[in-house]
């Protein structure tokens, strides 16, 4: 049986057709199907829940905490040489950053600076997770050699003597107590300050309203098809949502991504030392100065703490990368786009074993996953009375 002409000329313009369509596709990046929405409504900042409560922290939510606690975090007497304060790593006009490779104060720290923008929402603070609560971390930096290098005893005192600081405590805290209890006190009021800071709308939150709106036209006026083609590798091809999702765009968990340290530098181990610190900490969940009676530390309980651990750090929000480079909880990677070439090689870690595929994405690809991540920046907003 022979093919009739016909039947030719309609396979030619079905095929003509579909090559049509596929490299229309390809050209206008712009449609998104129902699921395409889901995800997009999934990393929108309006979809962040309410803060929850913390319970083990009974002044977390007081508005007199917070001002209290915002005093104390721009207060510079509780340092070795008067000159410290938590801000001057976390610099409010850096995303509480201080765009060093490592935090400098009285000495210099072991890691970088993270911002602490929206990380009221986190179970775990530091690269490490090595504290359970925003209270009990605050305490840690007062006393690190490198950073405050003050103690428990000297933070106490200038509260006690300060006669604004002594009134504000009182009408928290009630009279003087132990050492301990006062100085998770003073953790706890900064801690009330801390929750107020949250990152703001980006320009990626206004395009996913008018994506939910289904204005095509606000859409076009608020992203480039480059940035559009970004965002559809960071949530396709690339996989990013792997680990950066949720509107914050973490998962809150820890993963080795295999960051090459600074020549010379050990190897830092990661989560796998800091689960053990957190569970040893007398002022975690289950210690003696959480305000929850029912010590309901469901965190602590089932934290993981297998070998998967070794070199592996918090992931970390990616609506904070506007002024904050050198990335890397050790700052070893000096901008967006060395990150994303190393995502891109994904090494062989040095320690542990990296979690991250390569991605053998082209350069065009890896400009345009850089240019939707330039979106999500935004200034952030805190108590600033
Ligand atoms: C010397 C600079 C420096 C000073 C001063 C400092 N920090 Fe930090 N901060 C850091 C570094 C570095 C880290 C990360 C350390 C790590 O993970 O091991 C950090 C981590 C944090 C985190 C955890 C954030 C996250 O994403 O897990 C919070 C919260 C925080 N600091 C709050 C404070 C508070 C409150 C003070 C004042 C009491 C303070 N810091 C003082 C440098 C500093
Ligand atoms: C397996 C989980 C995982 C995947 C997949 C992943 N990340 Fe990450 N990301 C992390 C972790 C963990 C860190 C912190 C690593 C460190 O410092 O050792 C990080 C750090 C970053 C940083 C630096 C942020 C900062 O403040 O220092 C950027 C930018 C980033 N990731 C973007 C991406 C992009 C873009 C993709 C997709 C190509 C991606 N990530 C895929 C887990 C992941």
């Amino acid at each position: 049986m022979s093919i009739r002409p016909v039947t030719l000329a309609a396979l030619a313009i079905t095929i003509a057709t579909v090559i049509w369509l596929v490299s229309r596709w390809d050209y206008s990046p712009r449609g998104w199907s129902e699921e395409g929405v889901a995800v997009l409504e999934s990393l929108w900042l309006e979809s962040l829940p309410d803060l929850p409560p913390d319970p083990t922290n009974r002044v977390a939510d007081d508005p007199r905490a917070v001002e209290f606690g915002r005093r104390l975090f721009f207060e510079t007497r509780f340092s070795a040489n008067g000159a410290i304060s938590c801000a001057t790593c976390h610099q409010p006009e850096r995303h509480f950053t201080d765009g060093l490779p490592k935090g400098v104060a009285i000495g210099v720290s072991k890691r970088n600076t993270p911002s602490i923008v929206g990380t009221a929402y986190s179970p775990w603070f530091y690269w490490d997770g090595r504290r359970d609560s925003q209270w009990s971390q605050a305490l840690s930096p007062l006393e690190d050699s490198n950073e405050h290098a003050v103690n428990r005893l000297t933070t106490i005192a200038i509260v006690v003597a300060d006669k604004d600081y002594w009134r504000m405590y009182k009408a928290l805290f009630g009279e003087a107590s132990s050492v301990d209890t006062m100085f998770s006190n003073i953790g706890k009021a900064i801690a009330a300050f801390e929750r107020t800071i949250m990152p703001m709308p980006s320009r990626f939150d206004r395009y996913v309203a008018a994506v939910v709106a289904g204005d095509e036209a606000q859409q076009a006026a608020i992203f480039t098809d480059e940035e559009v083609r970004g965002l559809r590798l960071f949530i396709g091809a690339a996989n990013c949502t792997q680990c950066h999702n949720g509107p914050l765009l973490t998962n809150n968990e820890f993963h080795n991504t295999g960051l090459i340290n600074f020549k010379g530098e050990v190897p830092d181990k990661g989560r796998v030392v800091g689960i053990r610190e957190v569970l040893e900490q007398p002022f975690n969940c289950r210690g003696a100065h959480s305000d929850d009676p029912a010590r309901d530390c469901a965190e602590l309980d089932f934290a993981r703490t297998g070998p998967e651990l070794i070199g592996a750090f918090r992931t970390p929000s990616l609506r904070n990368l506007e002024n904050t480079a050198p990335y890397g909880h050790k700052g070893q990677v000096a901008t967006l786009a060395d990150m994303l070439t190393h995502y891109n090689e994904a090494p062989d870690a040095m320690i542990g074993h990296n979690e991250a595929k390569p991605l053998g994405l082209s350069k065009r690809e890896l400009a345009n996953l850089e240019a939707f991540l330039r979106t999500l920046a935004a200034p952030a907003s805190y108590s600033d009375r």
